[in-house]
């Protein structure tokens, strides 16, 4: 089983994404154990309750220093046995504990197509005024592992999206939101996958160590 915590600060399609996937059978081996909010009024949180997802509100404004909320936000997503953590349109920079805690375990969801229209300052509705503005013909959906650069870790799905004459921020942020709903559950399928071979491999190398031994 793969126990997924995601954390949010609005809407939460995405998150109703992955809701959604692991309610219809289509990530088997995973449930998700927790969301938190970088917001008390995220939509996100109402999401999750009416799944009956337990929920936690962890604000940066609320602490003094980063190193408290990194704190709890470990106490937390420990207690939930995490073994993937998911930002989900989490618009907050991850403290470097947390990212230090969880190597090649958070992965983010980015509207563009990274490297471009991404790193700090590029989030939300702000990545696609930077499309329209720099004239791309196409824009795009990017799932990667988060490292301690902002967008800069490995990708793991990426898909293009054309931008359309007329467009503006809004239409293309919708279009792109589309398919970060699907590209998203399509990186956690290959995370499982992934985990899966791992450990059959694991296993089949120990029966092989083991009779190597009863050989000798
Ligand atoms: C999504 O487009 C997500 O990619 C973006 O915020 C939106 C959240 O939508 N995230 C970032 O820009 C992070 N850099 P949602 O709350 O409906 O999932």
């Amino acid at each position: 089983m793969l126990r997924i915590s995601v954390l949010v600060s609005g809407g939460g399609t995405n998150l109703q994404a992955v809701i959604d996937a692991v309610s219809r059978g289509a990530l088997p081996d995973a449930e998700i154990g927790l969301v938190i909010s970088s917001r008390p009024d995220a939509y996100a949180l109402e999401r999750a309750k009416q799944a009956k997802i337990p929920t936690a509100v962890i604000a940066p404004a609320n602490y003094e220093s980063p190193s408290g909320m990194s704190r709890d936000m470990l106490d937390a997503l420990g207690a939930a046995e995490t073994d993937l953590i998911v930002l989900a349109g989490y618009m907050k920079v991850l403290p470097p504990e947390i990212i230090r805690a969880y190597p090649q375990r958070i992965i983010n969801i980015h509207p563009s197509l990274i490297p471009k229209h991404c790193g700090r300052g590029y989030y939300g509705i702000r990545v696609h005024e930077s499309v329209l503005a720099a004239g791309d013909a196409e824009s795009g959906a990017t799932v990667h592992y988060v490292d301690e650069g902002v967008d800069t870790g490995e990708i793991i799905v990426q898909e293009r999206v054309p931008v359309l004459p007329g467009d503006t921020a809004g239409a293309l942020a919708a279009r792109v939101l589309e398919v970060e709903h699907r590209i998203v559950v399509q990186a956690i399928h290959t995370i499982i996958e992934n985990k899966k071979k791992k450990q059959e491999d694991d296993e089949a190398a120990m029966i092989a160590t083991i009779a190597f031994m009863n050989i000798m």
